[in-house]
C-alpha cells in the first residue's frame, strides 16, 4: 500500500490548498471533486483513485514552491495522462485517507525557437508531442520520436517513461533524444543541465537518470532535445504473411536493403478485424493473412525504388502487398495499425502487457502467449500487435476483471522464462511494480532503491510506482 496522504504537520488539505493558491493562483488549484475527476483515472480506465488536490503550476519556480509546500504529501506528477501502466494517476486509498496531490504539468508549455546550428530545441514538460513535431518541421528539422498519442502525450511524460513509439529502430527511444534536462527534486531544489553539449563527460549523468524514472525521483520541468534532418520523401507498405516467423524474415530483408527504414510494425488477422469494424475501414488487401506488417522508409531522395527492390526480393504475391507513395495513401495504411489501441479499449478495459523478447524468440513467444492467455483467462479476447523491429509486442487481454491479475502474472512469467523484459516502452508504473524482480536482479533493485532514497528520502514522489509498497 502506498503511504497515506500526510498533510504537513498540523496542516489540513484546505490549508495546503490555500498556500498553493498563493503561489499558482486560485484557479490553478482544483479542490472540487468534479473538476478533479479527469485527473483521477487513467487512459485505459483500469487505474485510478481519489486525489486531495490537483495543482497546475505555470513555471519551474512555481513547481519548486509547490513541491516545498507539499513536502510531506505524496505527489503524483501527471502530463498528458496517456500513460498505460497507471503511473500518472492516484491509487485506491483507504476511505479515511485524503489521496495524493496531482501535480499537472500541462501549463509548462514554453517552446523555445529551434537552435538550427545545434539541431536542438528546448521544450517545457507540458508541450505536446504534436506541437513539438510541428515546431521542428517549421525549422525544416524533425523530432524523431512518434506515437499515436501525439496530440496529448507531453515531453515530460515521454521523458519520464522513456517512450518508444514507431521510429525506435532508426532513432532510438526518448533517451537518445535527451541532451539536457531541468527538474525539480523532492526537496524543491532545481536541477538544471540544459547547455545541450553532446560531449560532456563530467561525472554522473543525472539527466539520463531521470529518463525513465516515472515521476519517482522528481518533476521534469523542461528538456533540451535533439532534432534530426527532415526526410520528406516517404514510402509506406502494408504486407501480408503466413505468420510471425515470415514477417520477421521480411524485416531482415528490409533492414538490409532499405536505407531509410524507420518503422516495422506487426499486427494479426483478429486485430485487423477488430480495427476494421471499430473504425469502419475497408480491407487493406484483396485477401486476408494471419500476420501483417506496416513498414515505412523516409529519406531526402525518394526511397520507394529501394522499397520496391526489397519487396521483389521478398517475392510476395500481389494479394499480400499494398504500397503508398502519397501522404493520403500512407495515412490510410497506417490507420490499420494506429487504430489498434482505441479498438481494443472499445471492447472493454484491457490488461495491457507491453513486453520485449529477443528477436530470435519472438515467433515462439507469439505462439506460446496465445496458449498461456487461453489457460489463465479462458474466454478472454487477446489482441497482439507492436513494434516488431524492436522485438516489442503489446499483449492486450480483454475479459478478466481489472483487479484480477492472473493473466498479467502468467504472461509476465512467460516473458521472463524466454529472457525478455516485462516492460519494453510503457514503463513499470503501478501496473507492473510487483513483477519488477522478473526483469531486474536483487542487486539492481537494491541499487535503484538506494538512488530513490537518496533523492527522495521521504518517499513522497509517486509512491507505489516502480517499487511495490504492498509488503
Ligand atoms: P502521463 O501519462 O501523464 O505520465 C506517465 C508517467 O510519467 C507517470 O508515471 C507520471 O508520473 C510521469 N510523468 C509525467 N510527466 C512527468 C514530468 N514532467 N516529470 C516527472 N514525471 C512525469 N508509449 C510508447 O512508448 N510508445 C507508443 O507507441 C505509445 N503509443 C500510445 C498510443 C496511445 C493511443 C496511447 C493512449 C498511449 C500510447 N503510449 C505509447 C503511452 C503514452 O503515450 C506514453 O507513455 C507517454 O510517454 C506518456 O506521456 P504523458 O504525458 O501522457 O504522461
Ligand atoms: C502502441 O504501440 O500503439 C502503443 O504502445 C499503445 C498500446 O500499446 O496500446
Ligand atoms: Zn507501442
Amino acid at each position: 500500500m502506498p503511504p497515506a496522504g500526510l498533510p504537513n504537520a498540523g496542516a489540513s488539505v484546505a490549508d495546503v490548498a490555500e498556500r498553493l493558491a498563493a503561489v499558482v493562483g486560485a484557479s490553478q488549484v482544483l479542490t472540487d471533486p468534479e473538476t478533479r475527476r479527469s485527473f483521477e483515472v487513467d487512459w485505459t480506465g483500469r487505474f485510478g483513485g481519489p486525489s486531495c488536490i490537483v495543482v497546475r503550476p505555470g513555471s519551474t519556480a512555481e513547481v519548486s514552491e509547490v513541491v516545498k509546500i507539499c513536502r510531506d504529501m505524496p505527489i503524483v506528477t501527471q502530463g498528458g495522462n496517456t500513460g498505460l501502466v497507471g503511473g500518472g494517476v492516484p491509487w485506491q486509498s483507504q476511505p479515511d485517507q485524503p489521496g495524493p496531490v496531482v501535480l499537472s504539468t500541462t501549463r509548462l508549455d514554453d517552446l523555445q525557437p529551434v537552435d538550427r546550428v545545434a539541431a536542438q530545441v528546448t521544450a517545457g514538460a507540458g508541450v505536446t508531442l504534436a506541437r513539438l513535431q510541428s515546431h521542428a518541421t517549421q525549422a525544416r528539422l524533425n523530432f524523431p520520436v512518434d506515437l499515436a498519442a501525439r496530440d496529448t502525450a507531453t515531453v515530460g511524460g515521454m521523458v519520464a517513461t522513456n517512450a518508444g513509439g514507431l521510429h525506435v529502430l532508426r532513432y532510438g527511444t526518448m533517451r537518445a533524444q535527451v541532451v539536457g534536462l531541468e527538474a525539480v527534486l523532492a526537496d524543491g531544489s532545481v536541477l538544471t543541465r540544459m547547455s545541450g553539449l553532446v560531449k560532456d563527460n563530467t561525472g554522473y549523468d543525472i539527466s539520463q537518470l531521470l529518463v525513465g524514472s516515472e515521476g519517482t525521483l522528481g518533476v521534469i520541468t523542461a528538456a533540451r532535445l535533439r532534432l534530426v534532418a527532415a526526410h520528406d520523401e516517404k514510402v509506406v507498405a502494408l504486407l501480408g504473411f503466413a505468420g510471425t516467423a515470415e514477417a520477421l524474415a521480411a524485416v531482415d530483408v528490409l533492414r538490409r536493403n532499405v536505407e531509410g527504414l524507420q518503422a516495422a510494425e506487426i499486427f494479426f488477422e483478429d486485430g485487423l478485424d477488430l480495427v476494421r469494424s471499430h473504425a469502419r475501414l475497408a480491407a487493406p488487401l484483396p485477401q486476408s493473412w494471419p500476420a501483417y506488417l506496416v513498414v515505412e522508409a523516409a529519406a531526402l531522395d525518394d526511397p520507394s525504388e529501394q522499397m520496391y527492390g526489397a519487396l521483389s526480393e521478398l517475392d510476395l504475391p500481389d494479394t499480400a502487398t499494398a504500397v503508398a507513395t502519397d501522404p493520403a495513401g500512407q495515412a490510410r495504411l497506417w490507420a490499420y495499425r494506429e487504430h489498434h489501441t482505441e479498438a481494443v479499449s472499445s471492447i472493454g478495459i484491457p490488461h495491457k502487457l507491453d513486453v520485449t523478447l529477443p528477436q530470435s524468440r519472438l515467433a515462439d513467444f507469439e505462439h506460446a502467449v496465445r496458449k498461456v492467455v487461453a489457460d489463465a483467462a479462458p474466454g478472454s479476447r487477446l489482441v497482439l500487435f507492436g513494434h516488431i523491429g524492436d522485438g516489442n509486442l503489446h499483449v492486450n487481454v480483454v475479459g478478466p476483471d481489472p483487479e484480477d491479475e492472473a493473466v498479467d502474472d502468467a504472461v509476465l512469467r512467460l516473458v521472463a522464462e524466454m529472457d525478455g523484459s516485462i516492460s519494453a516502452e510503457h514503463g513499470v508504473g503501478r501496473a507492473k511494480a510487483r513483477w519488477l524482480g522478473l526483469s531486474r536482479s536483487e542487486s539492481e533493485r537494491s541499487a535503484m532503491l538506494k538512488v530513490k532514497r537518496a533523492l527522495d528520502p521521504r518517499g513522497t514522489m509517486n509512491p507505489g510506482v516502480l517499487f511495490d509498497l504492498s509488503g
